[in-house]
């Protein structure tokens, strides 16, 4: 298995390019699969994640083309041949519970085994199914599958008892070739969410409010095939703010949509750092002298501060002179990062929900591992400027949401190996 060692660096300097959203282009993917036309998707950052979700695809009999040099999925997925995802893959990727909402929209019958819990929550789909159910899927569970069929799927009005982003999604596309309107309320307003819809409108789905939390479906006979570039990654674009902050360099990312990252941007000022908009992009540098100062966070659906950045912040704030909350209120158990950092030296208390971080003056290498992925991007950060050598172990949960983590931080003056 392989893992960093990871030297401490001087500040940062440089500019960063940031890649397509993983968690746009999965949704996304997974819409292909609503029309039997061939589909361009850009900008597909080169994820493990990414090549799961092409996979699952390729098993249901899509052909799929993915050039990963310039980043671009063609998908053309014809007449499919099977409603079943492997477990192998499900199991593996939890988005592949997406294909639920296409599958049988187009072919009226899925069979997706259920995805167990993960490192930061045992993550139930009961919003997805209630989704299904109220588009008049007949649902039940046999041997660890969720079986969905509908003959034909007529639109409803749902009302989400949680804004989930995936069951958003899910019915969402599901939704698009049901008879009649689907009306969901409460629904996710996250960025990624809009791509989705701004990829099935291109494919001649009528979804309007996208963005806001009531949206309006008209069901359609068919899509066409289309082409789409996905939104920026603002978790990817978030990790290299905060990297920036924690070695108090001057980074200037590119290919970022300022408003996406606005909770970071609004935390990372309040934390003494320079946050300045360019014309390509976002400054992130440090002026000044001294530490960080300590800053309270609470982790929420969007536009609030998001739970894939409560991780990588917690580094910057194990440093920061005073004492931080850090709440946790999306997943129950999204604080795994705090044993490894506190095997790094870090003064960090879980009391329920939260976690108490008093800041220590500087971290110290040790031989760590990733739980997840946004932990184990935390556990990098936190050793650019630990005192002494870190080896980070299980570094596949890093390379699921982020391209080249390493080889990107080395171009901006970090000191990262990559080892066996
Ligand atoms: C998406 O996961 C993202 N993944 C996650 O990113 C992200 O952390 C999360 O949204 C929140 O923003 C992808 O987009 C592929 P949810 P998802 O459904 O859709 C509860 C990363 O690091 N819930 O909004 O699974 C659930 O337990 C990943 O890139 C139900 O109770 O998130 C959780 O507490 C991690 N019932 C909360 O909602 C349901 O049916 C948020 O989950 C569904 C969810």
């Amino acid at each position: 298995m392989e893992k960093f060692i990871i030297k401490p660096c001087a500040s940062l300097k440089g500019s960063v390019r940031i890649g397509g959203a993983k968690n746009a282009v999965l949704p996304v993917l997974a819409g292909a699969l609503l029309t039997e036309e061939a589909c361009t998707i850009r900008d597909v950052p080169n994820l493990s994640d990414v090549e799961t979700m092409g996979e699952l695809l390729i098993s249901l009999g899509v052909s799929l083309d993915w050039n990963r040099e310039n980043g671009i999925i063609t998908a053309s997925v014809g007449e499919l041949k099977c409603c079943e995802a492997k477990y192998n893959l499900v199991g593996k990727l939890r988005a592949s519970f997406l294909i639920m909402g296409p599958l049988l929209a187009r072919l009226g019958e899925v069979r997706v085994p259920l995805p167990g819990g993960c490192a930061i929550g045992t993550r139930p789909v009961d919003l997805h199914l209630k989704g299904m159910a109220a588009l008049g899927a007949q649902i039940e569970q046999t041997h660890g599958y969720m079986i969905a069929k509908a003959k034909k799927l007529k639109g409803a009005k749902i009302y989400l008892d949680f804004p989930s982003v995936g069951a958003t999604e899910n019915i969402l596309m599901a939704a698009v070739l049901a008879e009649g309107q689907t009306i969901v309320e409460n629904c996710a307003i996250e960025p990624e969410i809009v791509d989705l819809a701004n990829f099935l409108n291109s494919a001649g789905a009528d979804i309007r409010g996208a963005g806001t939390d009531t949206v309006k479906i008209n069901g359609v006979k068919h899509l066409k095939g289309t082409d789409h570039t996905v939104i920026p990654d603002r978790i990817e674009a978030g990790t290299y703010m905060v990297a920036a902050a924690i070695t108090k360099g001057d980074l200037h990312l590119t290919n970022v949509v300022t408003d996406h990252v606005k909770p970071v941007t609004a935390k990372l000022k309040e934390v003494n750092m320079q946050v300045k908009e360019t014309a390509q992009g976002i400054r992130v540098f440090y002026e000044g002298d001294g530490q960080s100062v300590a800053s309270d966070i609470k982790t929420l659906p969007y536009p609030g501060f998001p739970t894939d950045m409560q991780a990588p912040f917690m580094s910057l704030l194990a440093t920061a002179s005073g004492t931080s909350v850090i709440t946790e209120s999306i997943f129950e158990n999204r604080f795994m990062q705090v044993g490894e950092l506190k095997r790094m030296g870090a003064d960090i208390k879980i009391e329920s929900r939260s976690a108490v971080v008093e800041g220590v003056p500087r971290l110290m290498g040790a031989q760590v591992r990733a739980t997840d992925l946004r932990a184990g991007a935390a556990l990098v950060l936190a050793a650019l400027q630990a005192e002494g050598t870190t080896e980070i172990g299980d570094i596949f949960h890093i390379d699921r949401g982020y391209q080249g983590l390493d080889v990107q931080l080395n171009r901006l003056g970090a000191s990262i190996t990559r080892c066996v």
